[in-house]
């Protein structure tokens, strides 16, 4: 089921047995349920409550949404590699303003893990290990979370802080 999506009125998706990306309108599974959200921030805005990103001396990496267009609208997602930072991440746009960095490599093994938009979840193509959009292990064999980054929007990028 797909519902369209105004400014100040987003769908809040609660599948029976969670799914994190609630205003997207992405199936997860069992059934929907609508929930008014308030105060979505205006284009180019960040997240509500998100910290004012610093400078690249105090750890904070800039990703231009130019160079990764998919990023722009809620749902899009992209993988940033930025080596000088030692930031491996798949960023994912959550809902208007909203950015979520995960740490990419897999904490089973070496392998790179995948986002699957459809799932809402990170999914390792080695052994199958899933992980949820706060990093938390939701099936093995890994049994340490991902790392997240704090990932803020402002104006046309968003800025991850790596703390080094
Ligand atoms: S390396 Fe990811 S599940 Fe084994």
């Amino acid at each position: 089921m797909t519902k369209k999506l105004d400014r100040r009125t987003a769908l809040l998706t609660l599948a029976q047995g969670g799914c994190a990306l609630a205003a997207l309108g992405v199936g997860c599974g069992g059934e929907w349920r609508e929930a008014v959200v308030l105060d979505l921030p205006p284009d180019g805005a960040a997240c509500p409550g998100a910290p004012l990103p610093g400078t690249a001396e105090e750890g904070w990496v800039e990703v231009r949404l130019a160079d990764h267009p998919a990023l722009q609208a809620p749902g899009g997602h992209a993988e940033v590699r930025v080596p000088q930072a030692l930031l491996d991440v798949v960023l994912v746009h959550t809902r208007p303003g909203c950015f979520v960095a995960l740490w990419r490599i897999c904490t089973h093994g070496d392998c790179a893990v995948d986002w699957l938009p459809s799932e809402g979840v990170m999914e390792c193509p080695c052994h199958g290990s899933r992980f949820a959009l706060d990093g938390a292990v939701l099936q093995g064999p890994a049994q340490r979370a991902l790392t997240t980054f704090t990932a803020v929007r402002q104006n046309e990028s968003v800025f991850i802080y790596r703390p080094r």
